[in-house]
């Protein structure tokens, strides 16, 4: 699906694209080697300065989802790569409404997440104890908020765990959309 986005922000002409909740900054990377002028925004500090270490020719920038320090219709695609599953779903149509104003018209959107409908709460994980939610979404309900907030979902893509990743994790989905051309 990373390649498919990438291959469709190219053929749009290209253009900035954020990897919006990009953690460590992987998929920057990534989608920077496929030819994607792409930069990071990760709410966390810590994150931003892991990525900015591990990938310093790339640009990280702190910042929220729900806020973004961007110009309406700027970036010729947005990156939700697991960023949004710990956003409490009451909070996702502020979100999406941001991913929309910041796409220009025709901006690609590719969002991965947990499929399914759970809240699991974590108070130790990664060799730390803290206070984290991570919530699996139906692909049906992501794509009606995303549709809600104006996007137009293209594509979706549900796999089963692979081989090695937990089975207790259950599918993941990853969903592609765009923002049409005129809002209607
Ligand atoms: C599960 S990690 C995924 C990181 C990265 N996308 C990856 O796949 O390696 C979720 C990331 O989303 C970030 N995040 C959560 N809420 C955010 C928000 N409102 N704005 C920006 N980043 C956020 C977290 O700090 C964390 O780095």
């Amino acid at each position: 699906m990373l390649g498919a986005f990438a291959e469709l922000v190219r053929a749009g002409g290209g253009g900035p694209v954020g990897d919006l909740g990009c953690g460590p900054g992987r998929v920057t990377a990534y989608l920077h080697g496929l030819g994607v002028d792409a930069f990071g925004v990760d709410l966390s500090d810590g994150m931003v300065a892991e990525a900015r270490r591990t990938y310093p020719e790339l640009r990280f920038e702190q910042g929220s989802m729900t806020a973004l320090d961007m110009a309406d219709g700027t970036l010729a695609g947005v990156v939700a790569w697991y960023s949004t599953v710990h956003t409490p779903p009451a909070l996702l149509p502020k979100v999406f409404q941001e991913f929309h104003r910041v796409l220009a018209p025709g901006g690609q959107l590719l969002i991965a997440f947990k499929a399914g409908d759970l809240l699991r709460h974590l108070d130790h994980a990664y060799g730390h104890d803290l206070s984290l939610d991570v919530h699996w979404l139906s692909p049906d309900r992501v794509a009606e908020l995303l549709g809600d907030a104006g996007l137009a979902v293209d594509a979706r893509l549900v796999r089963e765990p692979h081989e090695g990743e937990r089975t207790s994790q259950g599918p993941q989905a990853y969903l592609l959309a765009h923002r049409p051309a005129t809002d209607g």
